[in-house]
């Protein structure tokens, strides 16, 4: 389905942090490729005028992947500033001015969803919503209902197919090709169902903390930060069934599929953890019990991956910065060899760089026939001219392409998956920095066992 492209981009929060680490950079990149054709209209209220607008752009490009002075100028060239207040309707009169001739704006609201009610209110009042777009950031909402409450306040002035409700995680090059993979090879198909299959993991380790977002963290906590969210993603680019075309619609039925068919978690389905050392932080409460790290055991109820355990571990001061899945086959039978093989696998690294490996046997030479565990291994080191995750969902966003954009009814069957342990129904163990969480996790992942904890490789960073 073609629709038409966004004649102008709005961008509510521009003198803020998101605006400064991601947003920039990524409109600079648009502009490098010669993708930004359109105003970009900056709004937020910290009385500034125009030229310090581009100064922040350009300290922005500086700090965060490179100042490029012939895109940066391109850039500089199409920024608008609107000066003023969320609550003020003449903040949104002098935006209807900026916007000139603009008839199909794309808003994104790089703001707290606090202040969305306000500003999609003035953007229906002072006509600047008719015929656009709106663009929003996870988290959306904080359970069920909360993220019910937000997407109606998003429909009081745009409707389903005009939000775009971004998770960097569906922008990134290597959890796109989890479902290219899938489709687009005929080996895979045969053996990718619970015959074959004996257990998923997913892991998304980082080596840091909280980094100074203590207090951002006490509302989240990684089941709401992660997992929820790009972690469901990447389980749902493994697990759903190939799509009946290319069509956004098609490709996210099958997402809320494969949500629909797995149980809500309960708390024997989970691990939560938080790090020696978080009660600490600033913005942390001294008896917190929020996890920063948590291990879970879904099931996918289908036709497909019955009885197949899926299982998502995702933390902060963990030994390594790696985003790993690990697909795990039945094993062989022990006929041929003297002792029963390990069990093949196909892992496919996601960052920091990306591989995608087959676990497999090989004999080990020698006259006894005994084997050694090898990996068949394609790596690709990261292209430094690759479209960053912002740059690619912004120009989706831009063409009306909501392919990798969670749809609504996806974000309430994730709410629902995890609500059961979002609050105090499990305990918290602690665990030590540069550990892979608390000891528990063994008995969670028991015969499914063992963990796989993903390696640096040298070409992380
Ligand atoms: C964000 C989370 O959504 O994703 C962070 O809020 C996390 O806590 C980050 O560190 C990870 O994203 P990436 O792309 O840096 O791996």
């Amino acid at each position: 389905m073609s629709e038409p492209d966004a004649d102008a981009l709005v961008f509510f929060g521009a003198t803020g942090d998101l605006a400064y680490k991601k947003i920039f950079p990524a409109l600079q990149a648009m502009a490098r490729r010669d993708h930004l054709h359109v105003p970009v209209i900056g709004v937020a209220k910290s009385g500034w005028g125009l030229d310090q607008f581009r100064a922040r752009a350009r300290e922005s490009v500086e700090t965060h992947g490179g100042f490029d002075p012939a895109a940066f100028d391109r850039l500089a060239g199409r920024l608008r500033y609107v000066d003023g207040d969320y609550a003020d309707p003449g903040t949104f009169a002098a935006l209807r001015r900026e916007l000139g001739d603009a008839r199909r704006p794309a808003h994104y609201l790089a703001i707290p969803p606090t202040l969305f009610g306000p500003v999609v209110e003035q953007l229906g009042r002072s006509d600047c919503a008719r015929g656009a777009r709106v663009i929003v950031e996870k988290p959306f909402g904080r359970d069920l209902a909360s993220a019910r409450a937000l997407n109606q306040t998003l429909l009081g002035a745009f409707d389903e197919a005009s939000i775009f409700r971004i998770d960097h995680y569906l922008g990134k090059e290597p959890v796109q090709n989890l479902v290219y993979f899938r489709f687009a090879n005929s080996f895979l198909e045969p053996v990718w169902n619970r015959n074959h299959v004996a257990s998923v993991q997913i892991t998304m380790a980082e080596d840091f903390g909280v980094q100074g977002r203590g207090a951002f963290y006490e509302e989240a906590g990684a089941i709401r930060d992660v997992v929820q969210n790009h972690l469901l993603q990447v389980l749902a680019n493994l697990a759903m069934e190939p799509p009946v075309s290319t069509d956004s619609e098609a490709v996210r039925d099958e997402k809320v599929k494969v949500l629909r068919a797995i149980p809500s978690l309960r708390p024997a389905d989970v691990v939560r953890g938080q790090f020696r050392g978080y009660r600490g932080e600033k913005g942390v409460a001294p008896d917190s019990q929020v996890e920063t790290f948590a291990a879970v055991k879904l099931r996918v109820n289908n036709w497909r991956w019955q009885g197949v355990p899926f299982y998502i571990r995702a933390g902060k001061c963990l030994p390594v910065t790696a985003t790993e899945v690990l697909v795990r086959f039945h094993r062989p039978p022990a006929l041929y060899t003297a002792e029963a093989p390990p069990p093949n696998h196909i892992r496919f690294r996601i960052s920091p760089d990306v591989a995608i490996a087959l676990g497999a046997m090989v004999k080990a030479p020698g006259e006894r026939v005994a084997g050694r565990a090898a990996e068949l291994l394609a790596v690709r080191h990261p292209d430094a001219a690759e479209m960053d995750a912002y740059e690619r969902l912004l120009g989706d966003a831009m063409r009306g392409n909501s392919t990798e954009f969670a749809r609504e009814d996806y974000v309430e069957e994730a709410w629902r998956i995890v609500e059961p342990v979002l609050g105090i129904e499990t305990s918290v163990a602690e665990y030590d920095p540069r550990t892979w969480g608390p000891d528990t996790i063994a008995d969670l992942v028991a015969g499914d066992g063992p963990w796989h904890d993903p390696v640096t490789t040298g070409h992380d960073r």
